[in-house]
């Protein structure tokens, strides 16, 4: 039976499963996105040109792959026709949900104002309106793609819940738009996205049936998981393979090789704990060796060591057949190299993954550094603390390293 491979984040997002997707891609006919909206991004090169990917999988690269946008996605009309600008005619070559639910503007503001209002038990979102669309659709309250194709009956539905719910919009301070404003906004949005919305999940069916090679693309990572990350400080989506069939409409039998991509050190946007944090000088060189900082918000990543006893719960959750580990050449120059091997709560050591990550201490093992990883192809030319440290890796997730990274460009890439 022909089956789609998956790549997930393992840790809080940004762990360059761009770069990976993007080697990938080139060996797809079909790739897909799952969960997340436009708080998700990386950027690309190409023949010195960059490009920002926020929605559209990154087969979008490759002339011939066909790239999806599924149903457990929330779109932004306006952030995708942004974007779909830098491809030129992507007709026949992009898809998008029907069923996927739609940001619009009053989501935006929505997310900003609870963020202001919740000071420091802010979650640091990317205000992009994910946690109230996402919000509206369990609610049973949110609107679909879909309803794109009657954008009458779309403006009218939107004007009375404002009006239902005119109190809340006040409190947060918040203006709604009216019915001609509402309506010209969603027309454009129907003139140019509507050739595009499609039945995606018949779609992927279709491509698995005819051995069409097919990937899924997740966003964020396990641990800003809506049920098994770092609850309440996560993003509003299933970011675990998991969520992929629940993203697409596919059955658990229809995934078959699971790459989980981890950084070989750990970084955090947002606020919410985070065991391993550095907040010396180890940390601010992390973060300057790794040029940590968001690609959507532009915001400093908080910076720290690799959390071993994370990796395994992430990669146990998400059934990885492999890890592809990332940024090894950040770890240049250092003179040791810490691992969570453990964690200590009241006093006792433990090895899984409790429910919250508060008042955690870690427990280190302590690796001596290296130098000159930066750009290795062959495993064989990895000095030799490095490979040290990727075996103890291996053997405290229980899983298997088949990708190194170790520079930004495609080629600085062992395959193992
Ligand atoms: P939201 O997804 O904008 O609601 O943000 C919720 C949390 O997820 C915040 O801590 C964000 O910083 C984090 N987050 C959302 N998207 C990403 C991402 O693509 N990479 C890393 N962190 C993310």
């Amino acid at each position: 039976m022909n089956k789609a491979d998956l790549i997930v984040g393992i840790q809080w997002g940004d762990e360059g499963k761009g770069k990976i997707v993007d080697l990938m891609a080139q060996n797809y006919d079909v790739v897909c996105r799952y969960q997340g909206g436009h708080n998700a991004g990386h950027t690309i090169v190409v023949r010195g040109k960059t490009l920002a990917l926020h929605l559209i999988p990154s087969g979008v690269l490759n002339k011939d792959a066909i790239n999806i946008i599924g149903n457990g996605v929330v779109i932004s009309p306006k952030a995708l026709i942004e974007e779909m600008k830098q491809f030129g005619d992507l007709h026949g070559r992009l898809f998008v949900s029907d069923k996927a639910h739609m940001i619009l503007k009053y989501h935006i503001l929505i997310d900003q104002a609870r963020e202001r209002l919740r000071g420091d038990k802010a979650i640091g979102t990317t205000g992009r309106g994910i946690g109230p669309t996402y919000g509206n659709k369990i609610e049973r309250i949110g609107h679909r793609m879909g309803e794109l194709r009657d954008t009458e009956k779309l403006a009218k539905n939107l004007i009375e819940y404002f009006e239902i719910n005119h109190t809340v919009f006040e409190a947060l301070e918040i203006t709604t738009q009216n019915y001609d404003e509402l309506k010209a906004e969603l027309d454009s949005y129907a003139k140019i996205l509507l050739p595009y919305i499609a039945d995606t999940t018949a779609l992927v069916w279709k491509s698995l049936d005819e051995q069409k090679r097919v990937l899924l693309e997740g966003a964020q990572g396990t641990l800003l998981d809506i049920d098994h990350g770092t609850y309440p400080f996560v993003t509003s989506s299933s970011t675990i393979s998991a969520g992929a069939c629940i993203g697409l409409g596919l059955s658990p039998k229809d995934i078959g090789n699971v790459t989980g991509i981890v950084k070989a050190y750990c970084t955090r946007v947002g606020n919410g704990p985070f065991p391993t944090e550095d907040f010396g000088d180890e940390g601010k060189k992390l973060r300057s060796n790794g040029h940590e900082f968001g690609t959507t918000t532009g915001r400093p990543r908080r910076c720290g060591w690799f959390d071993a006893v994370a990796c395994r719960y992430a990669s146990r959750i998400n059934g990885c057949d492999q890890l592809s580990l990332m940024k090894l050449d950040v770890l240049d120059g250092f003179e040791k190299v810490k691992v969570c091997v453990a964690y200590e709560i009241d006093g006792k050591r433990v090895d899984t993954l409790p429910q919250s990550l508060e008042n955690i201490t870690p427990i280190y093992e302590e690796f001596a550094g290296w130098n000159g990883s930066k750009g290795v192809k062959k495993y064989e030319d990895l000095p030799k603390n490095a490979k040290d440290y990727v075996k103890k890796i291996e053997e405290l997730t229980n899983t298997k390293v088949g990708l190194i990274s170790t520079g930004p460009d495609r080629e600085e890439t062992i395959i193992l």
